[in-house]
């Protein structure tokens, strides 16, 4: 059963203070929960829609919107490419490819020991230095397949 942490659950009561109303904690809640477990799964999206006054059902509308929510486990190293116009025009799916022979694995996939799953996303923000990925939270830019490989190495 899903619970927030006391900490969180503190962090809560600070939160609803900085919104006009509940509903706005919807974003914030589902980053918790995040945080919190890895993953954003259904029992916790029933635990958090009170804190923000929605139905649970809104909660997973939110939350299988935005790309960067995760329902399902990934790998330690999650890699998001951006599959947007710019990075299209500049390489996405040469990149693509490279990460995939490299890998081993093909997109929504995760290699077998767990340490890298791959995924294509909408705009990373980063549209100047395309093509662009994400790995956690860490953009690199510009990519090039030599610098997948640089980077593929560093977190070896
Ligand atoms: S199009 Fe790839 S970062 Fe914007």
């Amino acid at each position: 059963m899903f619970t927030f942490t006391p900490q969180n659950l503190q962090k809560i009561e600070a939160l609803k203070s900085r919104y006009p109303s509940p509903n706005a904690l919807a974003l914030p809640l589902l980053w918790m929960v995040q945080e919190q477990e890895g993953t954003i799964s259904l029992e916790a999206m029933e635990a958090a829609a009170p804190f923000c006054d929605l139905p649970p059902i809104e909660l997973y509308r939110i939350a299988t919107f935005y790309t960067m929510f995760k329902l399902a486990p990934t790998g330690r190293h999650h890699i998001q490419l951006c599959k947007t116009l710019s990075c299209a025009l500049c390489g996405k799916a040469e990149i693509l490819a490279h990460l995939q022979e490299r890998l081993g694995i093909g997109v929504g996939e995760m290699t077998p020991d767990g340490r890298f799953s791959l995924e294509q996303v909408e705009c990373l923000g980063s549209c100047g230095t395309a093509p662009v990925m994400q790995i956690n939270d860490v953009n690199f830019e510009n990519l090039t397949p030599k610098k997948i490989d640089e980077i593929l190495k560093a977190l070896s």
